[in-house]
């Protein structure tokens, strides 16, 4: 009796650790992550280890860049300081191999998987609003509801290019809305090591210690698992005279 709920409590502790340090299955990602030296400009804190390929980082620096043909300008030119937290943005989607907890399966025509609702860092999301506030755009989903017709993504008939400041209104409306729910505003700073960094310094990822703690808390039993009924089992085993 005491053996099958070992295992099936492993099971548990198994799945957890399959959503560390893995990849989402989605358009650009790789199917495991691992180091990437060559990754560009804001994507290099990820190069110790990394979901996307140099070339996806790179790319992921230009507007209208043939990974999506999407258009951070559909209102004219965005600014540079604006535009530089998108950059960000699209290196922690493609290269963070720490999204495990937050990664839902999606029915997709691109993607199988996407991210929903990861905590970010209060930090990350203020400065980000704080320096687009003055740009221009016409839609708070960004995801969806784009004229594609032209070959890129245009703003719908009867939508009207607004500051962002109009359009979100709060920085909570814009990291939210902005890609239907895939971030989640919090008031949690960066060294809580709760929320996780769309920026931070390489080589270490600090995203890594915070997902283990989501997954941790997710999966009470796994955590149950390893105090109450492995060191039982281990001591039995032992007492037993088994050489472990
Ligand atoms: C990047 O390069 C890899 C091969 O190294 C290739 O399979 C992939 O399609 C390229 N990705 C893009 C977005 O060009
Ligand atoms: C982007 O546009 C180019 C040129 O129109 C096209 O060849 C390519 O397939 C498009 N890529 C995506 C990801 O839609
Ligand atoms: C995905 O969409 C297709 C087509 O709309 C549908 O047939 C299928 O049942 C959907 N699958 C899931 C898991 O929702």
């Amino acid at each position: 009796m005491r053996s099958v709920c070992v295992l099936l409590m492993l099971v548990c502790v198994v799945r957890a650790l399959d959503k560390l340090n893995m990849c989402m299955d989605a358009k650009h990602h790789k199917t495991e992550p691992g180091p990437e030296g060559a990754l560009y400009s804001q994507c290099s804190p990820w190069r110790s280890n990394a979901c996307c390929r140099a070339n996806t980082s790179e790319e992921a620096h230009a507007d209208n860049s043939y990974l999506y043909n999407f258009t951070w300008s559909h209102c004219g030119a965005i600014s540079a300081p604006c535009r530089s937290h998108f950059i960000q943005d699209g290196c922690f989607y493609e290269c963070s191999p720490h999204l495990g907890p937050w990664i839902q399966q999606v029915n997709q025509t691109w993607r199988k998987e996407r991210i929903l609702n990861v905590p970010l860092c209060q930090e990350d999301c203020e400065s980000w609003y704080a320096d687009c506030r003055h740009d221009f755009t016409c839609k708070q989903d960004w995801h969806s509801g784009w004229d594609w017709s032209s070959g890129t993504n245009r703003c719908p008939k009867g939508s009207k290019c607004r500051t962002f400041e109009e359009v979100f209104g709060s920085a909570k409306t814009m990291c939210e809305a902005i890609w239907s729910n895939s971030y989640s505003y919090t008031a949690l700073k960066k060294d809580s090591g709760r929320c996780m960094q769309l920026w931070f310094e390489g080589p270490d990822n600090p995203n890594l210690e915070v997902a283990r703690y989501y997954l941790s808390h997710a999966h009470p039993q796994a955590v149950a698992v390893a105090t109450t009924m492995l060191l039982p089992l281990l001591l039995s085993l032992l007492h037993a005279g088994i050489p472990l």
